[in-house]
């Protein structure tokens, strides 16, 4: 067996590595260099490809394809302005597309510089409206003034809470009852102020809640108030009804 290993190596290795011999050395130098960085480049390929190792260098992106192109993130400086900020505040006394206050009623609910005591003409209080602002009060308002606004929200039970057990020295206004007389008398539009701009403690919602969606929330508020001061005599059949307070 060892013999005929032996002779194979003779018969096949021997004349190459003959031939070998009249390489010249440049050749054989050259061979093994290139050998050498073939096998660089190789490793550090999979250096860059195996996971945990981090570079804050971008990955090489050989078709660019108009990916990456020169701007300037948030609060970046930009040396081309006085102030030195890339980020430019807004002209002042400008209105961005679809934001025009002409409208005091609609976007301010002011009319003739009062609270406006009724809705906009163009928002009509119909079911639709009720139950967009039933929806939107339930996720934007219900969490502090509870799901029928008498103030007895999630986030008021855990605050209050947090104020008994002396937690990070925390204070809390609760949020207000919805149907206290004085706020049951406020006219809509002095609501849709609150939920614009916010009252006191409370902040505003503006940026959250399109004008449209305020109005209906307003529009949920008023169908609360109602429900939680009925008129039992109002209601058919209500004499049939137990009392409030009573056990049949
Ligand atoms: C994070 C809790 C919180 C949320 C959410 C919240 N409110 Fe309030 N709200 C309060 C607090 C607290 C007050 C009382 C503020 C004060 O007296 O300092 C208040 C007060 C009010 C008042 C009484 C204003 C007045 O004139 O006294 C109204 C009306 C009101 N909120 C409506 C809303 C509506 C509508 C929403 C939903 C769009 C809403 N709130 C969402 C906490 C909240």
């Amino acid at each position: 067996m060892t013999n005929l290993i032996k002779q194979i190596i003779d018969d096949l290795l021997k004349p190459i590595l003959e031939d070998f011999k009249d390489v010249p050395i440049w050749v054989k130098w050259g061979a093994i260099v290139m050998s050498c960085v073939a096998l660089m480049i190789l490793s550090l390929v999979f250096r860059a490809r195996s996971e945990g190792v981090y570079s804050d260098k971008p990955r090489i992106h050989f078709i660019q394809n108009m990916d990456n192109q020169p701007k300037y993130v948030s609060q970046e400086p930009n040396a081309l302005f006085n102030d030195g900020r890339g980020m430019r505040p807004k002209v002042s006394g400008s209105i961005a597309r679809g934001e025009m206050i002409g409208d005091t009623h609609f976007f301010m609910g002011v009319v003739d510089e009062a609270w406006a005591v009724e809705f906009p003409p163009q928002v009509k209080v119909d079911q639709a409206l009720l139950d967009r602002g039933r929806g939107r009060f339930n996720i934007y308002c219900s969490l502090c003034h509870g799901a029928v606004g008498i103030g007895d929200g999630i986030i008021h039970h855990r605050a209050q809470r947090l104020v008994e057990t002396g937690v990070n020295g925390t204070t809390w206004v609760a949020p207000k009852n919805l149907h206290e007389e004085a706020i049951a008398a406020q006219p809509v539009g002095q609501l849709f102020n609150t939920i614009t701009n916010g009252v006191r403690t409370m902040s505003g919602y503006a940026s959250q809640i399109p004008a449209a969606d305020r109005w209906a929330i307003i529009s949920y508020i008023r169908a609360l108030q109602l429900s939680q001061n009925a008129d039992p005599a109002k209601v058919s059949g209500a004499d049939a009804l137990p009392r409030e307070g009573s056990n049949q």
